[in-house]
């Protein structure tokens, strides 16, 4: 089986590309990524040696680009995107390049592929909006709220008319706010551990109430993995992680698992267009015979341990970086 994923150096692509070079060794792995500010060569290191792994740097917007890895895979997973909220209240329009435009580009040479067996489109749970009570089900209208969740929603609903229109045989999953190693610290986990550690203030959005329910980035990888093979053409499934939690309550245990007091707490103005919850009934998926199997406290220590074994990694992206001090400086001190 051949398989092109885009990305390999992001959050969720590193884990997922060394998940499957585990699960899957005969597999070959294409790699297309532009390595953006969120794309960290560090994320690289450990799969050169992979007997069929390949890494494109490129740009998935790109038709040449695509059309050197695209063809003749049996699979594809796009996970590239512009993900974070924030930015995209300064900066729409790099969202809707990679997450609409890129999408768009990477369905037309999928149509073009006769062999291809799946496409799987990584969407995610804000596509939903704010869920004010209960759980969102993937029929459930998308109400996106910020420019990031619209673009995502464009994309889903663009790959889905791939299958209606054109039988591409795509898949949407939207899964919940996942955690765990090599998330880019601007996200709010590596954000405030790392904060912590270096005892500066934890910036809070508004009364910290709002609601987000926590996955595994590991579950996530099982829950794709197994939508690769076992979901049906056309669907759509939820992947949550069934850990609801307020950010305060969050802030409090990771100050908790680091000793820190929390005098490190800082209330800050809100986020612009702030959804307050997200809620995911799972109910498609654990049909299919998955359920998360990292529990919250354990997988929250792990990250803690992993962000505090790994200041080489972090320490560098948030004190050198430019793209991350242009963004904390316009967003937070501004
Ligand atoms: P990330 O920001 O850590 O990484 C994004 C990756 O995309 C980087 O490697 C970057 O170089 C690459 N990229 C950006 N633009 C590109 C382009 N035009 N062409 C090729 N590569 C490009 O993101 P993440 O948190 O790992 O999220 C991955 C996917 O999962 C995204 O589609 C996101 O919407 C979705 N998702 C994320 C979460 C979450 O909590 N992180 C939850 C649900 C869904
Ligand atoms: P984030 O990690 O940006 O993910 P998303 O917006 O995709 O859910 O934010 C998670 C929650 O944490 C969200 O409710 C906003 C809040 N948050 C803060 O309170 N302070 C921060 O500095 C950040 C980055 C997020």
């Amino acid at each position: 089986m051949r398989v092109l994923v885009t990305v390999r150096a992001g959050f969720i692509g590193s884990n997922f590309v060394r998940y499957v070079a585990r699960a899957h060794p005969a597999w070959e792995i294409l790699v297309l990524d532009k390595l953006t500010y969120a794309g960290r060569r560090e994320n690289l290191t450990g799969l050169e040696d992979h007997p069929g792994f390949r890494f494109e740097k490129g740009d998935i917007g790109d038709p040449e680009a695509v059309a050197n890895v695209l063809p003749g895979c049996d699979y594809v997973v796009n996970f590239a995107a512009e993900t974070h909220v924030d930015r995209s209240l300064y900066d729409a329009g790099s969202f809707i390049m990679t997450d609409v435009y890129g999408t768009f580009v990477l369905l037309e040479a999928a149509r073009r592929a006769p062999g291809l067996k799946r496409f799987v489109q990584i969407s995610t749970d804000e596509v939903y909006g704010s869920v004010e009570t209960g759980s969102s089900t993937e029929s459930d209208p998308l109400l996106p709220r910020n420019p990031y969740s619209a673009s995502k929603a464009g994309a889903d609903r663009l790959a889905y008319s791939y299958w209606a229109t054109y039988g591409v045989p795509v898949i949407v999953t939207r899964a919940s706010n996942n955690y765990g190693p090599h998330q880019f610290p601007e996200k709010i986990i590596p954000l405030f551990v790392t904060h912590a550690l270096d005892d500066i203030p934890l910036p809070l959005y508004g009364d910290g109430l709002n609601v987000r329910d926590w996955l595994h980035v590991d579950d996530h990888c099982r829950a794709v993995d197994l939508l690769i093979e076992k979901g049906v053409p056309g669907e759509t499934y939820n992947v949550g992680g069934g850990n609801e939690v307020a950010n305060i309550d969050l802030t409090r245990r990771i100050l908790a698992l680091l000793g820190k007091p929390e005098t490190l707490i800082r209330r800050v103005a809100d986020r612009a267009g702030h959804d307050r919850r997200y809620s995911l009934g799972c109910a498609r998926l654990r049909g299919l015979g998955w359920s998360p199997r990292v529990a919250f406290e354990a997988g929250l220590r792990a990250t803690v341990d992993w962000y505090r074994a790994n200041e080489a990694w972090w320490r560098p992206l948030k004190e050198a970086d430019p793209a991350f001090r242009e963004h904390y400086h316009r967003h937070y001190e501004g």
